[in-house]
């Protein structure tokens, strides 16, 4: 299986979490990591699962994830299987209540960038996940990193392709005849 996992990052935080999954997933197939200003979209085209995170900006994701998701042709994802998580601040263990209130009605970035990714023709193997940092600029909660890996993990699994993640067909270079 081959997976592509694009990020943005201000502080670091993201692409952490980008690592952490990418270094869960190796042993399901080749994992390529690219910063989203580094990633070519026909590069789309040749992957299995695409993962996208952004940190949270403004209850959005950033402004270069978003329009690399923009750019994404009509069915460009048709086929493929993807994934969408964020980093942002537990709403409900800052101060303000302004912006606890907010990040209830405006949200997160990892949805809106699920549901672009589902309009493009993508499947999402999971919900949407958000991955907390301790302040504006991190670090990261204790045992995120790990809470990131077991996320992308247990969505990879379900497909139930087994520890190689390869499909069956992909093991012998021919698709099995039914039964
Ligand atoms: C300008 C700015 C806006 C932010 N807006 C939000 C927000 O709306 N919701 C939220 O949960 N966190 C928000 N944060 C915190 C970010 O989510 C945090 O900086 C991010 O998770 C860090 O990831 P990074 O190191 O990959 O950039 C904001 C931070 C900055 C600097």
């Amino acid at each position: 299986m081959k997976i592509l996992i694009v990020y943005d990052s201000y502080f670091g935080n993201t692409e952490q979490v980008a690592k952490a999954i990418g270094d869960a997933l190796r042993s399901h197939g080749s994992v390529e990591i690219r910063r989203v200003h580094d990633v070519a979209l026909e590069q789309l085209q040749e992957v299995d699962l695409v993962i996208v995170g952004s940190p949270t900006r403004a209850f959005r994701p950033s402004k270069a994830i978003g329009a690399f998701l923009d750019e994404i042709p009509p069915k460009g994802l048709e086929g493929v299987r993807v994934l969408a998580f964020d980093t942002r601040l537990h709403a409900a263990e800052t101060s303000s209540r302004l912006f606890n209130v907010l990040s209830a009605v405006f949200g997160c970035a990892a949805c809106p960038i699920g549901e672009k990714l589902k309009r493009k023709g993508g499947k999402l193997l999971a919900p949407p996940e958000g991955f907390f940092v301790t302040d504006s600029e991190g670090p990261l909660k204790d045992d995120e990193l790990e809470r990131a890996a077991d996320w992308a993990l247990r969505a990879v699994n379900a497909l139930g392709l087994g520890n190689t993640g390869h499909y069956p067909h992909e093991a012998t270079g021919h698709i099995p005849l039914p039964r």
